[in-house]
């Protein structure tokens, strides 16, 4: 494959080029070789639907017993790729559901803490909130160091929040707006010291970071593919380690309950397996970039330019490099506004009007941009951005 990222690698994908495209942390974009299998697969299912479904997919009373179902096979396949076993890991729709499994799996009594940080996404700050409420628990909310910020400040910050009382510490691997790569294996080290589980949300961890779970030392890993990892929508991985499956279940509870860990996700009713059985092609994709060269190419590309940004804006991006994956998120002047209505309404601006796609998004009451680099961005992308903000403000 061609290795020259850049506008050139817009070929492998199906972009509207009118439109430029600096958001694949928010919507990633699936490549066509990557869709064309998730298509071969699906015309693969039509010929003998009930046969795919029934028989083939995963572990049914009709499975001939020498059978290993097919989602299995895509599962060890990913499993590998991230340094953790097929047996650990299952499927599951998104971030957002594999979150919801552990979280309401878990009991929790009156008074019990969930600590997770306020930079932490808001459908899983949801569903903490949910979850204590259910059981008059209470979520303890901390304030990791933002924009000026260093890990050494946010482990110092996740251990002041941490009582006798901490029951679980929710933790982003890359959080969502301000898009920080948190010390996770440091602080999951903190936490297990002082007794207490944790579960990582890494929706943009995959494919963004060299990942090895493994070598994290958490209880639970959720992940998206459909970001980074270039799989079709929706198709995210669950892993837990071996002494945590006993009690998670799904949150839609299927054929598997009881069947054990792998058999509770693997198939939750009838639905499309097709994204999660396209999950090998699009890792394979990825190794077809070299995935080193990839990463190194969106970190580099987005380091220099999230610096490029802010000093055509007048303000600063203060986060350090080893704190920075593949997107970056750059103050805007005060001037633009300070509200989350705001921010819609400059995004929206920016796309209807400037034909851009990237997020604008307020955190703690300020304006920012969050970029993201992919192997089909180039420099003159985020320079044609910083020309239009800079009109703006
Ligand atoms: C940190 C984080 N967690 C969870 C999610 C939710 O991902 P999904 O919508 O795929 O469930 C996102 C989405 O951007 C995110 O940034």
């Amino acid at each position: 494959m061609n290795h020259q990222f850049g506008h050139a690698m817009l070929e492998h994908w199906s972009l509207d080029p009118e439109i430029l495209y600096l958001n694949h942390g928010t919507v990633g974009v699936t490549p066509n070789a990557v869709m064309h299998v998730q298509q071969q697969l699906r015309d693969e299912i039509e010929r003998q639907p009930a046969r795919f479904m029934l028989r083939e997919l995963e572990h049914h009373s009709r499975t001939p017993p020498a059978h290993v179902p097919r989602v299995r096979r895509a599962a060890d396949l990913v499993a590998a790729f991230f340094g953790v076993q097929g047996d650990d890991l299952v499927f599951v729709d998104n971030a957002t559901t594999g979150i919801n499994a552990v979280m309401r799996s878990l009991s929790f009594a009156k008074d019990d803490e969930i600590v997770i940080s306020d930079l932490a996404y808001g459908a899983v700050s949801n569903t903490a909130e949910y979850v204590a409420r259910q059981s008059q628990a209470r979520v303890v909310r901390l304030e990791p160091p933002f924009p000026d910020t260093s890990s050494e400040a946010v482990i110092a910050s996740f251990a002041a929040a941490i009582s006798s009382r901490t029951k679980i510490v929710v933790l982003d691997h890359i959080t969502a707006s301000t898009a920080l790569v948190l010390p996770v294996r440091e602080i999951a080290a903190m936490c297990h010291a002082k007794g207490v589980p944790v579960l990582i949300d890494g929706a943009h961890a995959p494919g963004a970071l060299a990942l090895n779970i493994a070598e994290l030392g958490v209880d639970w890993y959720v992940g998206n593919l459909h970001k980074w990892a270039f799989a079709p929508r929706s198709c995210a991985i669950l892993w837990v380690a071996k002494e945590r499956q006993v009690d998670l279940h799904p949150t839609v509870i299927s054929w598997g309950l009881d069947k054990g860990f792998t058999q509770e996700f693997d198939l939750l009713g009838t639905k499309d397996p097709t994204a999660f059985l396209a999950a090998p092609a699009a890792l394979e994709f990825m190794g077809m970039l070299n995935e080193q060269a990839m990463r190194q190419h969106n970190h580099e590309l987005v380091w220099e330019v999230a610096h490029l940004v802010a000093s055509r804006l007048g303000t600063r991006y203060a986060v350090p490099k080893s704190m920075t994956s593949c997107m970056a998120t750059v103050p805007l002047p005060i001037s633009v506004g300070s509200s989350a209505e705001d921010a819609f309404k400059l995004q929206h601006l920016l796309l209807y009007q400037h034909k851009i796609e990237v997020p604008i998004l307020e955190v703690r009451g300020r304006l920012y941009t969050r970029l993201a680099a992919q192997v089909y961005n180039q420099i003159s992308d985020y320079e044609r951005l910083a020309e239009v903000l800079a009109g703006l403000v």
